[in-house]
């Protein structure tokens, strides 16, 4: 499959982009300085909060797991059997006491935080995929 070139100018802070690539779905979340500080709080909830699992290219194993930290770009499928989760930007706490936002998966109700790190404690085994990206300019990340 041929790399996806996305524009990312109007994606406003809290927005959620879902584009294509390799007939799976891509999200780029533009996360606010709120998100960001909460994500620095959960490792003691996370099955893998520091990224030891090869669940993302050499570049995106930090703290934010991602190039730019405003930017969360992963593959939109759910590491248990391939559902799409669903993006809770302000509704997660009804999934995960005092988290605001995350992902949660509809099928069997796997939790991942913005950072598409899993929550202890559900079916899915291993943090989702961030997909190999890069900045083009500013405002175009290019997958694949
Ligand atoms: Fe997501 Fe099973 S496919 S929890």
């Amino acid at each position: 499959g041929a790399p996806v070139e996305v524009n990312i100018s109007k994606l406003e802070p809290g927005q959620l982009l879902r584009v294509e690539w390799r007939g799976k779905p891509v999200w780029i979340v533009r996360r606010t300085p709120e998100v960001l500080d909460g994500l620095t709080k959960l490792a003691e909830q996370l099955r893998d909060p520091d990224s030891v699992e090869p669940q993302q290219p050499e570049y995106a194993q930090n703290a934010f797991r991602s190039i730019k930290d405003e930017y969360f770009v992963a593959v939109g499928l759910c590491t248990h059997l391939g559902c799409s989760p669903t993006y809770m930007p302000d509704t997660f706490s009804q999934q995960v006491e005092g988290v605001a936002s995350g992902f949660f998966c509809p099928c069997h109700g796997s939790k991942f935080d913005l950072a598409g790190r899993v929550f202890q404690g559900v079916p899915a085994p291993l943090n989702l995929v961030i997909p190999p990206h890069s900045y083009v300019n500013e405002n175009t990340i290019l997958i694949g």
